[in-house]
């Protein structure tokens, strides 16, 4: 059987999320096994983003002009490009056996309920690469009453789901997000909240650094329980799944906000170990409340890396065990990637890639628009 009709090939995933990092891109081989498959990682690479182009993306979700979307859009499909011409010549695979390249673009606005957009330049990057593109994989699930998002979640549940522990994965990228594995289902999940936004955005103000590595500077503070209750005041928290959000509503306006509300005259490096608190107590009481059974949290995305948030976890969660996906050999920078190729080839097969249950869709959606090769 050719791997196009079974199921299998190799598609490349480019994800550019909400911490503005830069473009993460995985190719990977998927070969189906029973009802499952595997997934074999052939390259991967975060194309960092030069200020400037963080700036330009940046300054798109605030406002531009019709003519500067156009012109970003056009541009930002050329890195992504080049990101994906760089990945697929790291794996050593012919183009032939390409099926696809999924593309999540960059979200400039999602208002849950109503519309959700990703920029991107599909039709650049399917000309630039000779191969066919797979994008805006979100709007056909706003379009159908959904979220849009967490869209990871039917992935995490075909490569981590087991029926041995009831395990839950935790995203945690610029937002963080759950889902919950338990044997033998149903699959469910959310957003819970920021995961490194506001980490990164505090320490660009203070440190002038893009992010807190490792939560070095996090672990001089100390946590501000006052300040900490005050955060936890945001409306989003308590509000039920499905639920989604964006850096819209969490960035430096909205904590500046809360810090003034509590009359905060502390030091900065308290804010920022009470920021780290936040996310892990929002990540705690959402398992907590929704996946009460989870025995095992493994967490993926760049936030597994901050070593302060990781202890955090571990101990709002005990007596779970906490890890990352590194466990299941799937390193953390991976997964969202990885997510978006394996979204593709869902979408090239005709088969649904959200879960209704959580993003609170109509029914089950193909998604993506596919440009032909
Ligand atoms: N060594 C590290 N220490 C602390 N935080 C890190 C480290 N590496 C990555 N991160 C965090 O991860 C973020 C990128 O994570 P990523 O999963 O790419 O998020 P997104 O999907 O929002 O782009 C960075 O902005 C930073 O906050
Ligand atoms: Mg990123």
């Amino acid at each position: 059987m050719s791997s196009e009709s079974n199921g299998g090939g190799v598609c490349v995933g480019l994800m550019s999320g909400t911490s503005l990092d830069g473009i993460s891109a995985a190719v990977a081989r998927f070969t189906p096994e029973g009802n499952r498959f595997r997934a074999d990682l052939l390259a991967f690479h975060v194309h960092e983003y030069a200020p400037e182009q963080r700036d330009r993306l940046k300054a798109a979700m605030q406002s531009a002009t019709a003519r500067e979307y156009c012109r970003l859009a056009v541009d930002f499909g050329g890195w992504l490009a080049d990101a994906a011409v760089q990945v697929l010549a790291e794996a050593g695979v012919a183009r032939a056996e390409v099926r696809a390249i999924g593309t999540h673009g960059q979200t400039l606005w999602h208002e849950p309920g109503h519309s959700t957009w990703q920029l991107d330049a599909p039709a650049v990057i399917a000309e630039r690469t000779g191969l066919a593109v797979v994008s805006d994989f979100r709007v056909r699930d706003v379009a159908a009453g959904g979220q849009g998002a967490p869209l990871v979640p039917a992935f995490h549940a075909a490569l981590f789901g087991t029926p041995a522990t009831h395990r839950v994965i935790v995203n945690i990228g610029g937002i963080a997000n759950i889902t919950d594995l338990p044997p033998g289902g149903p699959v469910s999940g959310f957003d819970t909240g920021p995961g490194n936004a506001l980490l990164d955005l505090w320490c660009g103000r203070h440190r002038g650094t893009p992010f807190d590595a490792e939560g070095s500077w996090a672990a001089t503070g100390k946590v501000a329980p006052a300040l900490l209750d005050a955060l936890l005041g945001e409306p989003f928290f308590a509000a039920k799944p499905p639920k989604s959000t964006h850096r819209d509503t969490f960035n430096l306006a909205w904590l500046e906000g809360r810090l003034k509300a509590a009359g905060w005259r502390g030091e900065a490096d308290d804010v920022q170990a009470t920021l780290v608190a936040l996310t892990a107590r929002t990540i705690g009481d959402a398992i907590r409340t929704y996946a009460p059974g989870a025995q095992e949290v493994l967490a993926c995305g760049g936030g597994a890396n901050n070593a302060a948030l990781m202890k955090a976890l571990e101990a709002e969660l005990k007596p779970r065990r906490v890890a990352t996906t590194e466990t299941d050999g799937v390193p953390v920078e991976h997964v969202e990637a990885l997510a978006f190729a394996w979204l593709a080839r869902e979408a090239l097969a005709g088969r649904p890639g959200n879960i209704p249950a959580v993003t609170g869709a109509k029914g089950p959606r193909v998604l993506g628009a596919i440009y032909p090769r």
